[in-house]
């Protein structure tokens, strides 16, 4: 035999028995979480609540990713005994027993909430909402959903500050910072949040508000999973009945007039705090170049003349507008536009709302889409969002949060390129493609002196330094709030996947 046959064979056989002496003890964890909680509630492949979890990703990469098995508490005493179990299961500097944590499963970048060989914690039946007694809180399941959460509000003429799609989870969102309808008057949904109840790395559930842990309180808004998981959202409501609401579609060859408007809307000095708008700017394969807008005027009014260069000034080719309730308006989007398990990808900028730099950026993605059309099914969205002046106040109003924004550049434009398509032979092409569309469009707005560092966690792509860019500042309040409530970087070192605050062992 051969010195290289022999290497080789010696190779084979020692990696061999390395995989088998992993997936043993990967089995031995599942063993261990089913002997503490319960073998129900510990799901194995090839059965069918193992495959419900896996497709109901929003992203198919992130379902493909095959955990040894998913488990699912139903409490915040289950995910308690889960920190503990993979804690002692992971005392070893490389841990044997790496998990990822899912709420909604409904962000893009692969690993944030699945893991693969590993174990994933899929909090989707920790899901009620009750209202307390004087309706001023909503307290929430950390694996609910925001579909549910307004069906529990709505008939009791009550909002929080949750997701525009009913499909959306309320951890990710939440931990993330959140974009609602409703940020102009009341910020980043974290910001509406009076208490967070947390699994810690050594198992204790404990709460985080004002009073108690007030620097785990700030840290986890816009922290995400780096202190724990958390179980529970104690979310302020507020009074809101019928509203406008709804999309308008226009031909593609709009999208320079609905940028300008855009721009307008967004830099007017005397921003109507009742009104939310996206801009979208579509290529899809059925249907070409279009143009859509979404509306929100929280007030009980068709047309609400502030929109007046949207809706009468640019011919539209479908008008989908009405006066109705937020569960209307999050199925009416969710249904419309977002089936889960397909590919997907997401990537995003922030800049500030110079019509000329967003004249270049339309430009740059409208040379970029004929790039990735071989692409199956491809829906590729360039989206715009206002973050208005009294968006950016609402954070140190309500107590800071840790996202590193202020109004004193003036108002901001949060832009998201989403990309969905079928095809999974395009996954590479498509993920550099829109990375270089990124980094051209950074370039950008930097000459033009119109950048603004700041990456949004919940649209970002895993190439993006999430939390680099909410300063440095607030890297140093993370990393101190990560030593004193995970001392031995726990939800570092042994869960993989998400933005994460480095902090030296
Ligand atoms: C169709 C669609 C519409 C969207 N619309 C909006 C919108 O209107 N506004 C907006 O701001 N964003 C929006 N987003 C982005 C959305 O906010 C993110 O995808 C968000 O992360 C989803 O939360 P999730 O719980 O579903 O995510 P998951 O993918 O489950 O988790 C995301 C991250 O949060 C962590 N995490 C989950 N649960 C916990 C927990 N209990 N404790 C600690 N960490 C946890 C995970 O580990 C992971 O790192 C949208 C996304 C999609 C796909
Ligand atoms: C699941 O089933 C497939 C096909 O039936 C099989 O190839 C695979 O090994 C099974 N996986 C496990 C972990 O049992
Ligand atoms: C919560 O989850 C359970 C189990 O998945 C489901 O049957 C129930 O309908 C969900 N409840 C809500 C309010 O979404
Ligand atoms: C919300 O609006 C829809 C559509 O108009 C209606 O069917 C539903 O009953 C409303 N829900 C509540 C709670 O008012
Ligand atoms: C509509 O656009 C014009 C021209 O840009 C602007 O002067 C006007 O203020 C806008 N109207 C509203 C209601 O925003
Ligand atoms: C956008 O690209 C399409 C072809 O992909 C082209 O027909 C159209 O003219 C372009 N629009 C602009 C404004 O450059
Ligand atoms: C768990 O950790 C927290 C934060 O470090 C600490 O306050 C608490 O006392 C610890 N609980 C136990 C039971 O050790």
């Amino acid at each position: 035999m051969s010195q290289f046959a022999v290497t080789f064979l010696l190779a084979t056989v020692l990696l061999q028995t390395s995989i088998s002496a992993a997936s043993q003890s990967m089995e031995h964890c599942c063993a261990a979480l089913s002997a503490s909680i319960g073998l129900n509630k510990v799901l194995f492949p090839n059965t069918t609540l193992y495959d419900e979890s896996a497709t109901s990703y929003f992203a198919q990469q992130e379902g493909e990713l095959s955990p040894y098995c998913y488990v699912k508490p139903t409490s915040s005493s289950d995910v308690s005994i889960i920190a503990k179990t993979l804690f002692q299961l992971n005392s070893d500097p490389i841990p044997v027993c790496p998990f990822a944590v899912r709420g909604g499963g409904h962000h893009t970048v692969i690993g944030i909430a699945n893991i693969h060989d590993g174990i994933t914690i899929d909090l989707g039946n920790i899901n009620q909402t009750i209202l307390n007694s004087d309706k001023t809180i909503a307290s929430v399941g950390s694996g609910a959903r925001w579909g549910s959460v307004y069906s529990t509000l709505v008939p009791e003429g009550l909002a929080v500050l949750g997701g525009r799609e009913s499909g959306i989870g309320v951890a990710g969102f939440t931990t993330g910072g959140g974009i609602s309808y409703f940020g102009a008057r009341y910020g980043f949904g974290c910001d509406l949040v009076s208490n967070f109840e947390i699994v810690l790395a050594n198992g204790s559930i404990s709460n985080a508000n004002a009073r108690d842990n007030p620097d785990l309180f700030t840290a986890l808004k816009g922290g995400s999973n780096n202190f724990g998981i958390v179980t529970r959202f104690d979310l302020k409501t507020f009074e809101l009945g019928q509203y406008f609401g709804g999309s308008i579609y226009y031909l593609g060859s709009e999208s320079p007039q609905l940028i300008d408007a855009f721009a307008a809307f967004t830099s007017n000095l005397n921003f109507d705090d009742r009104a939310g708008l996206l801009l979208s700017i579509i290529y899809t394969a059925s249907e070409g170049f279009i143009t859509a807008c979404t509306f929100s005027y929280t007030e009980a009014i068709e047309n609400p003349p502030l929109f007046v260069n949207f809706t009468s000034a640019i011919p539209s080719l479908l008008s989908e507008t009405s006066v109705s309730n937020l569960s209307y308006f999050a199925d009416e989007l969710g249904g419309a536009n977002t089936p889960d398990n397909l590919r997907q990808t997401s990537i995003t900028a922030t800049v500030k709302p110079v019509v000329s730099l967003l004249q270049q950026i339309y430009l740059l993605w409208n040379t970029t889409v004929p790039l990735i059309s071989s692409a199956e099914n491809l829906i590729c969205s360039l989206t715009l969002q206002p973050l208005p002046v009294s968006f950016l106040n609402a954070g140190p109003l309500h107590g800071g949060n840790v996202l590193g924004l202020s109004s004193s550049g003036g108002p901001l434009v949060v832009l998201t390129l989403t990309v969905q398509y079928t095809s999974k032979s395009s996954d590479e092409l498509i993920a550099w493609t829109t990375r270089e569309l990124f980094r051209k469009i950074d370039a950008l707005a930097k000459e033009t002196a119109s950048s603004n560092p700041w990456k949004y966690l919940n649209y970002a792509d895993v190439t993006q330094d999430v939390i680099g860019s909410y300063g440095a500042t607030n890297v140093q309040k993370l990393k101190a709030a990560s030593a004193s409530f995970d001392p031995t970087g726990f939800f570092q070192r042994v869960q993989p996947g998400g933005f994460k605050v480095r902090r030296p062992n």
